[in-house]
């Protein structure tokens, strides 16, 4: 019988790039072992394994993933329960955004908001939850002050992310008190990747008391911080925004 693994395991998704990646790092330079999920940036993931892994062999390991493909989920967080042993930490991070403006909202793209936005964070955490229970672990999802203010033209994102704040609270209340599950609701940390110029970017950030945009890093210390620093602390969603949400 091989030892049991000693280090914390966290299973990211969406971990390929941008905040996920960044909540990666942070992660592993805390001790974590990972599993990083990623859909389409292959390259982007293994570099960023590799990277990891030159800083602690046997580390950190890649699962690809379509997650709106249900059937799949379950067999994703087995294989990182058969590589470590066991699973301390979920942080659902992936998700699609973009607008869907009422009149033009098809069921396609509702499928497509609320597959990685609400149900697979459901399906994968339901998944792992007998390993998190006898880790006493933790899960953090990804959400956004959207979910509680919309952003004008994204009905379908919007209620998307507040289901997954619906399910942060109903998993906090029925998974305890082996696991806690929290939210981080960023503000405006990382523009869209599309290029396209976002509608009111500067008044934005005057409307935000902080007057910065935030950084990924903002984000990735507070997913640490409910993972590792929070154990009396759960089912709350903890805005990362600059106070943006204080104004009207
Ligand atoms: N960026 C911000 O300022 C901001 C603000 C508020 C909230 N947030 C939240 O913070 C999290 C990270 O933000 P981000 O901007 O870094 O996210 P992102 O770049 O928009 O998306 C992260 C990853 O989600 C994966 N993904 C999307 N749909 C998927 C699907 N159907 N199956 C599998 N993977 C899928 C993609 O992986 P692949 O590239 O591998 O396909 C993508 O790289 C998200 O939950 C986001 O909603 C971000």
């Amino acid at each position: 019988m091989s030892p049991p693994h000693e280090r914390p395991v966290a299973l990211i998704t969406g971990a390929g790039k941008r905040v996920g990646a960044v909540i990666a790092r942070t992660l592993h330079a805390a001790g974590y072992d990972l599993a990083l999920h990623y859909r389409h940036s292959a390259a982007e993931a293994e570099l960023l394994a590799a990277s990891l892994e030159r800083q602690r062999s046997g580390s950190t390991f890649t699962v690809q993933a379509e997650l709106a493909d249900l059937d799949v989920l379950p067999a994703m967080v087995q294989r990182v329960i058969d590589r470590f042993g066991r699973l301390d930490a979920l942080v659902n991070n992936a998700s699609a955004f973009y607008p869907t403006p009422v009149g033009t909202a098809t069921i396609a793209q509702w499928n497509e908001l609320f597959a990685s936005n609400a149900q697979a964070p459901f399906f994968i955490a339901q998944a792992a939850t007998p390993a998190l229970r006898e880790a006493q672990g933790a899960i953090v999802n990804m959400v956004d002050i959207y979910a509680e203010r919309p952003l004008a033209n994204h009905p379908l994102y919007c209620m998307a992310k507040a289901a997954l704040e619906a399910m942060t609270r109903s998993l906090a209340l029925d998974l305890g008190p082996d696991v806690r599950v929290n939210g981080v609701a960023p503000g405006a940390v990382m523009w869209p990747s599309d290029g396209k110029p976002y509608d009111d970017q500067q008044a934005m950030l005057a409307r935000t008391p902080l007057r910065r945009a935030g950084s990924p890093d903002d984000v990735a210390g507070a997913v640490l911080w409910l993972l590792r620093d929070a154990p009396f602390v759960t089912g709350q969603i903890i805005r990362v925004d600059g106070g943006r949400t204080l104004s009207v």
